[in-house]
């Protein structure tokens, strides 16, 4: 495995976020978030989660929220990470947590770059999985996030299949405790 990036500490994942004018409604968010994340990833026993990329990665997941809050955030957080060297872990995290990840198909019909976006590791698995808890800053049950987003541009096969690959997440995640 390759040698594993130095993490920034938390009160620099925030600052930045403040440096890069990220809105202040998403940085709320980005706290939530990571607290979340590290509930679902402080009750798994069954694997080694790093808690600390989860609580930075969580900080920093929307941090391309600074540019568009459309799709390509997931891909402008990525390239901000890299171009400031703080690792290919975060900036995986950034990529990976749209909806429940998205694959070639999903990625073309977005506007992003044809190539799966999917959370693959744990840490992206439960970032991807404690954002969709987190509606705003207000936690809300998966169903009712897939609810929402259904009512607001229908039962699309790119949002059905989110809630698919959500659910699967979610029972994985559930299988390690
Ligand atoms: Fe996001």
């Amino acid at each position: 495995m390759a040698r594993e990036e130095i993490l920034p500490s938390s009160d620099f994942a925030f600052d930045l976020l403040k440096e890069l004018r990220v809105p202040y409604n998403v940085r709320r968010h980005s706290l939530k978030v990571a607290d979340k994340a590290i509930d679902l990833a402080e009750k798994i026993k069954l694997k080694e989660i790093d808690m600390n990329l989860i609580e930075i990665g969580g900080l920093l997941h929307d941090i391309g929220r600074c540019k568009t809050h459309g799709f390509k955030h997931a891909l402008i957080g990525a390239k901000i990470i890299r171009e400031k060297g703080l690792g290919e872990r975060l900036a995986r995290i950034c990529e990976t947590h749209i909806l429940g990840g998205l694959d070639k198909e999903d990625a073309k019909q977005v506007g992003l770059p044809e190539r799966d976006f999917l959370p693959q590791t744990l840490e992206e698995k439960i970032i991807c999985l404690a954002d969709k808890y987190i509606a705003g800053t207000k936690e809300v049950s998966i169903e009712q996030r897939f609810e929402k987003w259904f009512s607001k541009y229908g039962k699309t096969p790119i949002l059905t299949k989110a809630k698919e690959r959500i659910e699967k997440i979610q029972k994985e995640i559930e299988d390690l405790e």
